[in-house]
């Protein structure tokens, strides 16, 4: 059995590395001309990404982190559709929306909060800017259960979707009630089975561990069901509590949270129980079956991390569109207004709905390479940064490294002059391991670091 007590010191502040750097380095010096500059130097034979944000829902779940706007009234869907058409035709003066789409990912909010028909037009709408959609495109949503119907399904499959992606969360009735999500099990196995009759074969669940109420006992019964639904990839996050910037999380009474230690319990549980029951683990925290390209990714090396969690997929330009999107390109991020006034502002005037952005540096190329590595693989594989960079490693990062000598120590990463591999149990600090390659966590002093407990 594994002191998880010991471990509790790693439980501070730290960046779930989605991106690198992170949103709050993204600046506004960052304009819609410097995007349009770089998109007028991408190169077409590159692969393009699609990631659309609906940010609709019709109540509040309290533990939600994404960027959601809570609504009732139709005419804001209407509307914001509206402002997709302006969106995606200043998109194309600008950009070459021939290439070829080898990805579409629909997130929010509630994409299925928009009724079928206005689904449809959006597909439509996407798919008339970008016609060429490659034939293994993957093509998903995120699917709020409670918000879910056959036709919804049928406009989905004849849109080609592929992959569909349901959140769960917690099963156990005090842990719904405290969330404000109640949403009975039957729920979720109707749409599941609605979804495999219309033969989509890649059916993902969300969890998360470290919310209110939640024990290790509580957690192992949600798991236990959750399996008994036979998804074929699960993603099980850590609860990530930032009630700074979320107001509805300030409603949790924060001592009905499992401590660090006990996380780590009900984590490690997790991890056993998948893998004991036919999953393998992929990155540091989905679970996938071992015929899933997730997992033969991992053992190619060709796993990829970016917004949305884990792909297969890298090598391709990410375009965000509607609100709050984030796009990423080899050397820049750049996100829309996050506010439906300023992004419906700036297309009213014919521009591109950039509010933010960051042109990477060498330096953050490199660091952004370690630590996608890192967090995809749990290794390195030092050579291969030499030779990608044209740099020496331990040169290169000799301040940087003494950092992760307490990892060392602690047997939770080995490293060599070929290699640093992070240890099965190093796997779940991994956020805090890839920490010492952060140059600009180092700039922030530790008590005034504002991201979500690595634990
Ligand atoms: C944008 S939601 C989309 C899914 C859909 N709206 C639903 O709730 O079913 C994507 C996922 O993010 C996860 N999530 C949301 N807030 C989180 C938080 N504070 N910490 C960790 N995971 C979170 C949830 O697991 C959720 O299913
Ligand atoms: S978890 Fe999903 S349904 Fe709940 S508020 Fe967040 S985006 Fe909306």
């Amino acid at each position: 059995m594994i002191d998880f007590k010991k471990f509790e010191k790693y439980s501070k502040p730290g960046p779930r590395y989605t991106s690198y750097p992170t949103a709050p380095e993204f600046s506004d010096k960052f304009t819609q001309e410097d995007l349009i500059e770089l998109y007028k130097n991408q190169d077409d034979n590159r692969n393009i990404s699609l990631y659309l944000h609906l940010p609709f829902c019709r109540s509040a779940c309290y533990f939600c982190g994404c960027n959601v706007i809570f609504t009732s009234k139709e005419d804001k869907k209407v509307r914001y559709i509206e402002y997709l058409k302006k969106e995606l035709s200043i998109l194309k003066k600008y950009l070459n929306t021939n290439r070829k789409v080898s990805q579409m990912h629909f997130g929010g909010g509630t994409p299925t909060y928009f009724s079928p028909e206005q689904m449809k037009e959006i597909i439509s709408l996407l798919k008339q800017t970008f016609p060429n959609f490659s034939d293994d495109a993957e093509i998903s949503c995120e699917v709020d259960p409670r918000f879910f119907t056959k036709e919804h399904m049928e406009v989905l499959k004849a849109g080609g979707f592929n992959r569909l992606s349901f959140g769960v969360q917690d099963l156990n009735d005090q842990v719904q009630k405290t969330i404000h999500r109640v949403q009975p099990y039957e729920t979720t196995q109707n749409v599941m089975n609605i979804a495999r009759e219309a033969g989509i074969k890649s059916i993902n669940v969300d969890l998360i561990y470290g919310l209110p109420h939640q024990t290790a006992e509580t957690f192992h019964e949600t798991i236990k069901q959750v399996i008994k639904l036979n998804p074929d990839r699960l993603a099980v996050f850590n609860y990530a509590h930032v009630p700074w910037l979320m107001k509805t999380m300030r409603k949790f009474d924060e001592s009905t949270f499992a401590p660090a230690s006990q996380k780590l319990v009900i984590l490690k549980d997790t991890i056993d129980f998948f893998t004991t029951n036919g999953y393998k683990m992929v990155g540091m925290d989905h679970f996938a079956k071992p015929e899933d390209e997730l997992f033969k990714a991992i053992k190619k090396g060709e796993l990829h991390r970016n917004f949305q969690g884990y792909t297969t997929k890298g090598g391709a330009d990410l375009i965000g569109i509607g609100l709050t999107s984030i796009g990423n390109g080899i050397d820049y991020y750049a996100q829309n207004y996050k506010d439906l006034k300023s992004y419906e502002a700036a297309l009213d005037e014919g521009k591109l709905p950039t509010f933010k952005g960051y042109k990477l540096s060498k330096d953050d190329e490199i660091r952004q390479f370690v630590i996608m590595e890192l967090m995809s693989n749990f290794s390195l594989n030092i050579k291969r940064v030499e030779n990608k960079f044209n740099i020496k490693f331990n040169e290169y990062f000799k301040e940087d490294l003494p950092l992760l000598q307490e990892f060392v120590e602690a047997e939770l990463v080995s490293m060599d002059d070929e290699k640093i591999q992070v240890s099965p149990t190093g796997t779940m600090l991994i956020r805090n391991i890839c920490m010492p390659f952060d140059a600009y966590l180092k700039k922030i002093p530790e008590n005034k670091r504002r991201f979500s407990k690595t634990i």
